[in-house]
């Protein structure tokens, strides 16, 4: 069956009649569709009848001096992707269609929001639970799924569900990486090979952490791989290196045990990378 195109609501809710009853489920997504996006795919349709994509890059999580209009826009690789893996129906409104001109009321991510990414980021989670909002109330899923590669975002969107009671299961999926570590990212395509090279030092500090025993060692092995990059050519510029609590992401105590994040985030060039893992510290 061919993907059913949706710009706004009112298509939106045409779509939804076509598909008759059943489980719904939606990945939302901010297009330039890669590995990693299809497998959340793929994982939505062990959990629903129905799998709804929504492709909406989102003025409002991107700060003025952040990448907005240079972020890639692909839609019909994009649409031709979804079709490949079975999508019923494609979400992709207009900026228009989501916002109106004289909005007021958003969703804040309180303390959470603030924090490890949050600090180099303000307001960035607030733009990004205040999109999922929407569209969990124009989808009107019975279950979305998010990546882990989006860590903080992940739990962050599972403490607005439990805070805001949405009747919606939130599913994780696994990061997908290529072959040599590098997690699949839509800003992927704008390193050189040179960058490429520096880049790979997140997902190796990653591992060497998580070979490691106890947070100080954890922190230190990941460390010092990070350091080693910074003297690279190019250098890897280190915004944040945080081990913490995975529901919470407060940075967990010295005699920490059991599950914990760590997350790393960095520039290479003109490109900022997220990675992450989850390891047991003790
Ligand atoms: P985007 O960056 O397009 O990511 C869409 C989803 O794909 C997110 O849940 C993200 O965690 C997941 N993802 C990205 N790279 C992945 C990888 N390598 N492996 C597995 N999953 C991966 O995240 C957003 O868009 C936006 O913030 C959004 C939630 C759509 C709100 O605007």
């Amino acid at each position: 069956m061919d993907v059913i195109v949706a710009g706004d609501r009112a298509e939106l809710d045409i779509a939804r009649g076509e598909l008759g009853g059943g489980r719904l489920a939606l990945v939302p997504t901010m297009g330039a569709l890669h590995e990693g996006h299809r497998s959340l795919i793929r994982l939505a349709r062990q959990y629903a009848d129905h799998v709804v994509v929504s492709i909406f890059v989102n003025p409002l999580q991107f700060a003025p001096d952040e990448d907005f209009s240079r972020y890639p826009r692909t839609f019909q690789a994009d649409l031709d992707a979804c079709a490949a893996e079975g999508v019923n129906v494609v979400f992709a409104p207009s900026p228009e269609a989501m916002y109106r001109p004289d909005r007021q009321v958003s969703v804040s991510a309180g303390p959470m929001g603030a924090i490890v990414e949050g600090t180099f980021r303000p307001g960035h989670f607030d733009g990004v639970l205040t999109v999922v909002n929407k569209l969990f109330n124009l989808v009107r899923p019975d279950v979305a799924v998010f990546g882990r590669k989006d860590a903080q975002q992940l739990a962050i969107i599972r403490r607005m569900v439990l805070d805001l009671d949405l009747p919606i299961e939130i599913i994780g999926g696994e990061t997908v990486r290529e072959p040599d570590g590098l997690a699949l990212s839509s800003r992927n395509r704008y390193l050189s090979e040179a960058d490429r090279r520096t880049a790979l030092a997140l997902s190796r500090a990653l591992r060497a952490g998580a070979a490691q025993h106890g947070p100080d060692a954890i922190k230190r092995a990941a460390g010092e791989v990070l350091d080693a990059a910074a003297r690279a050519e190019p250098p890897l510029k280190l915004d944040y290196l945080a081990l913490v609590d995975p529901l919470t992401f407060t940075e967990v105590p010295g005699d920490h045990q059991g599950e914990a994040v760590l997350a790393v985030a960095a520039r290479v060039g003109t490109t900022r990378l997220i990675d992450n893992i989850t390891l047991t510290a003790s």
